[in-house]
């Protein structure tokens, strides 16, 4: 009956043993048990009041460091400062210093490096994860990103049937440098959604920008980007694509326009031609007089008035011949 209440009272001691180590701070995420076991012996010996003393204080010491919010890419410096001050305070301890003075020091100094670090990123509504604002959190020693979803809000556009619709695919925080991907998907037949499984792949579209051109009643729907960073997906872009209105005019007469001429001689269009200007044209067209084309002019004057010259002497040949 004792044995087993003794078991009852020391589970219950080492479940507030646990309690009390958690939350953890920056000193127990950087530092392990064994290097402050080590430590605390070197200060206090081997065991005993003092050594528990010693313990106690070490953890007093870094309260004030538990909340601490880390950005993630200082991890690794904060990890070697963390190495560095177990190496002083060994220090100390051989040159039998007080632990009750050493601790709080070491605190203070660790503290002041915290605060020179690189700060941490705010995260930046409405969607997408965003490494760059990723936090490691003392209080329980691992890393996290922003509570932000995947998928951002769709943002309506409406076009004119006949006109350009263009979408970008950008968000508003930093992406990472690299191995960065787009690709587009459609959801059509006017539906305005989210839902994954609306979308089929629209694999000609690669870049961050996609551009319908012109827009017909059959892109009414919702277009959606998805931004991938080495394979992982960082956000979901939506556009929903309104097409109103009817055709703008000009397009409609030109429309109407080629299918008349079309059918008036199909032939003479599928003969396509190279385009030879005529001079009235070479002249109209703006940039047309180089120096080459002015030359071209000049020769064309020259036998112009060089056969006119030749056919009134014929003329007046044959004339004169008739006399
Ligand atoms: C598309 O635009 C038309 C005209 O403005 C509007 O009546 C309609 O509700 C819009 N459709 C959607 C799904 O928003």
């Amino acid at each position: 009956m004792a044995l087993v209440s003794a078991a009852v009272v020391s589970a219950l001691l080492s479940l507030l043993v646990f309690r009390a180590s958690s939350p953890w701070a920056c000193l127990l995420c950087f530092t392990t048990y064994s290097e402050r076991v080590r430590i605390c012996q070197m200060f206090a010996g081997m065991e005993g009041p003092e050594f528990n003393q010693c313990e106690e204080a070490f953890t007093a010491a870094f309260e004030g460091l538990s909340d601490m919010e880390i950005n993630y890419e200082e991890r690794n410096n904060l990890h070697d400062t963390f190495t560095q001050m177990m190496h002083s305070l060994q220090e100390v301890a051989a040159a039998q210093g007080s632990f009750k003075v050493a601790f709080p020091n070491a605190a203070e100094k660790m503290k002041k490096v915290i605060l020179q670090l690189k700060e941490v990123q705010t995260c930046i509504p409405p969607c997408g994860v965003q490494e760059i604002a990723r936090r490691f959190l003392c209080r329980r020693c691992y890393s996290t990103l922003c509570d932000l979803p995947l998928d951002c809000p769709v943002q309506d556009i409406m076009v004119n049937r006949g006109d350009q619709a263009m979408f970008s695919c950008v968000v508003n925080f930093q992406l990472p440098k690299e191995e960065i991907t787009y690709s587009w998907k459609f959801a059509g037949g006017g539906v305005r959604t989210q839902d994954v499984s609306f979308f089929r792949d629209l694999p000609q579209a690669r870049g961050y920008v996609a551009r319908i051109r012109p827009v017909q009643p059959k892109h009414r729907g919702t277009f959606s980007c998805v931004i991938k960073h080495d394979q992982r997906p960082l956000a979901r872009l939506y556009f929903f694509l309104n097409v109103t209105g009817p055709p703008p005019r000009r397009e409609t007469e030109l429309q109407i326009t080629f299918r008349e001429v079309v059918r008036w001689s199909p032939r003479d269009t599928e003969m396509m031609e190279p385009w030879r200007p005529s001079l009235g044209e070479l002249i109209a067209s703006p940039g047309a007089l180089t120096p080459g084309n002015l030359c071209l002019l000049a020769a064309i004057a020259a036998f112009a008035s060089v056969g006119a010259t030749v056919l009134v002497w014929l003329f007046f040949r044959w004339y004169l011949s008739g006399n």
